[in-house]
């Protein structure tokens, strides 16, 4: 039988700064009353002055080892998932597992953008089914703000900061633990959604800076119908192989990039309103670590019980999606 990983420790970060929708009104041409209604957003968290995302996910660590009793030694490998690092190089791994002394770890950064957590997650379980490691852990940490226009309304108004942290661990009880995960990617999406500067094909200059390539890009209307029609798809892809209806799910945590993306997901999967996770209100679209926050949440709201069936699914920049399905084995 497979080895089983699970997850056995959670952690998150957000910074204290808060950007209601009111502060927007002031800034661009927008209403809380529009945000609101077409995201479901009311305030987002916004990083300190020169506080990056490997600082984020570091204080997301901290909150972990108040919450359970983990050595950093112990840790074996550390994947972080972010599209905003500190730098190209080194790795934010790098940089958290110098910062929470982790110094037996090695790691690495994988770029996959709102679906960032759920691939971060396929690999940690890999790395723990097979038998190599047994101690992974996933930081899912982003400063948007940082890539942010907040003169152009179509995209400010979405985005916060954040960062989530959780421990990938073997597990000795078959019953509970990771069940299976599906992950996707169409780059045609490259046309959609990006950040063009600043890369080997648009290096750092001054017309970089003067065309705002700095800056997110996208064609939201795009990218709203794909989100809907593919983090649906792949969710029920996933329940049906593995002989489950909606009707099974204990909690649905999809990333929160839009209110309305997730309201039509649930309609498809015939979910009712207590079986899925809405916390994107109060943090907006925090890119890879909206599905770890939502776990956090969860399991601080104990809406996440030892043998809950926990349905995970984003969609993202790439394009790229995916789904993680597993029985929640963290007790309160
Ligand atoms: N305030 C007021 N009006 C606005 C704002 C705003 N902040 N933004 C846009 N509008 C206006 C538009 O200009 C437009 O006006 P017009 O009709 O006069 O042209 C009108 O509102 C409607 O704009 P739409 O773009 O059609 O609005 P829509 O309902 O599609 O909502 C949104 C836009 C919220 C961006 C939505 O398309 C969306 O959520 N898209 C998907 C986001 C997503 O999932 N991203 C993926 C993850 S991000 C990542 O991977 C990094």
């Amino acid at each position: 039988m497979r080895r089983k990983a699970t997850i056995t420790a959670i952690g998150k970060y957000v910074p204290e700064k808060i950007l209601s929708n009111f502060d927007l009104e002031k800034m661009v041409d927008t209403s809380d009353e529009w945000i609101r209604t077409r995201t479901g957003i009311s305030e987002r968290h916004i990083a300190a002055e020169g506080e990056a995302s490997s600082d984020m996910a570091s204080f997301a660590f901290q909150d972990l080892q108040r919450r359970f009793d983990i050595d950093p030694q112990e840790i074996d490998v550390i994947i972080v998932a972010t599209i905003t690092p500190d730098m190209f190089f080194p790795s934010t791994a790098a940089l958290i597992q110098y910062n929470i002394g982790a110094t037996n770890a090695w790691g690495f950064d994988i770029s996959a953008a709102c679906s960032g957590f759920v691939y971060a997650m396929i690999i940690a379980a890999q790395l723990v089914e097979n038998g190599l490691y047994k101690k992974v852990l996933v930081a899912a940490t982003d400063t948007m703000s940082t890539i942010t226009d907040y003169t152009n309304r179509d995209t400010c108004v979405l985005f916060g900061d954040a960062a989530s942290v959780v421990l990938v661990e073997p597990t000795e009880n078959a019953e509970f633990g990771i069940i299976d995960y599906l992950a996707k990617m169409d780059g045609s999406g490259k046309d959609f959604l990006y950040m063009a500067g600043g890369g080997s094909r648009h290096p750092a200059s001054h017309e970089t800076i003067d065309k705002k390539m700095h800056y997110i890009y996208q064609e939201g209307k795009t990218v709203f119908k794909l989100a809907v029609s593919k983090m649906a798809d792949v969710s029920i892809e996933l329940l049906q192989r593995n002989s489950f209806t909606g009707a099974d799910v204990g909690l649905f945590i999809p990333h929160q990039a839009n209110k309305r993306i997730i309201d039509a997901c649930v309609n498809r999967l015939k979910l009712k309103d207590g079986q899925v996770l809405i916390n994107i209100d109060k943090y907006a679209n925090t890119t890879a670590a909206t599905i770890p926050l939502g776990i956090v949440d969860g399991y601080d709201q104990g809406r996440l019980k030892p043998g809950d069936l926990l349905l995970m699914s984003a969609f993202g920049g790439g394009f790229t999606w995916g789904s993680m399905l597993m029985r929640w084995s963290l007790l309160q």
